[in-house]
């Protein structure tokens, strides 16, 4: 299994595999403003035949207050299922964290996450070392509460 930077011709294949893992999809458009805007912060897992099993879709967040840090955010991350548990997730969540520090000097890394998701808590929480910020009512569509994470950056 390789690790690489997401290409403009990978993102239907990441596109794929959001839509087999998880209830929050999102239209080309914004996958293709995620990989022209921030093109370093992006990575796909591929099999032997180059094959997207994973990817992690990720940015730096936009609408900074005036005291708010400058700050990368995890849109999307997931691997397909026969694929799991084998470190991929972790080893992109690191790949992007590093890219958003050594690229963009973010000081830490956001992301949103069900409350119910014990697999993604357990990679966020125990093995990267996230925590909970805050907790928003109601985030998702379908009215579940999301965790707000985040980690700190090592500059
Ligand atoms: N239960 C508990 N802990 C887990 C689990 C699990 N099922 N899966 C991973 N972890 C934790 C463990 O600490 C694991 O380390 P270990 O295997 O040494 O014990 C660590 O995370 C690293 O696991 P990886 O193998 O890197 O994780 P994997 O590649 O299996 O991917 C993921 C984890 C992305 C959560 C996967 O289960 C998945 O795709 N789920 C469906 C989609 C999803 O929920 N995505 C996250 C939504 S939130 C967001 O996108 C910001």
């Amino acid at each position: 299994m390789n690790i690489r930077l997401a290409r403009i011709e990978d993102l239907m294949g990441m596109q794929a595999c959001n839509l087999q893992n998880l209830p929050e999809n999102y239209t080309m458009k914004y996958y293709l403003y995620h990989a022209l805007t921030w093109p370093g912060l992006s990575y796909v897992a591929e099999d032997h035949k180059g094959r997207i099993v994973g990817y992690i879709l990720a940015k730096m967040e936009e609408d900074l207050g005036p005291d708010d840090d400058p700050h990368g955010h995890v849109t999307s991350i997931s691997v397909l299922r026969s694929y799991r548990r084998l470190g991929l997730a972790k080893k992109l969540m690191v790949q992007s964290q590093e890219a958003m520090a050594t690229i963009y000097r973010a000081k830490y890394v956001s992301l949103h996450v069900r409350k119910s998701n014990r697999a993604a808590l357990g990679l966020y929480k125990d093995s990267l070392g996230f925590s909970v910020h805050d907790i928003e009512k109601k985030y998702y569509a379908d009215g579940e509460d999301a965790y707000a994470m985040r980690l700190s950056l090592k500059p």
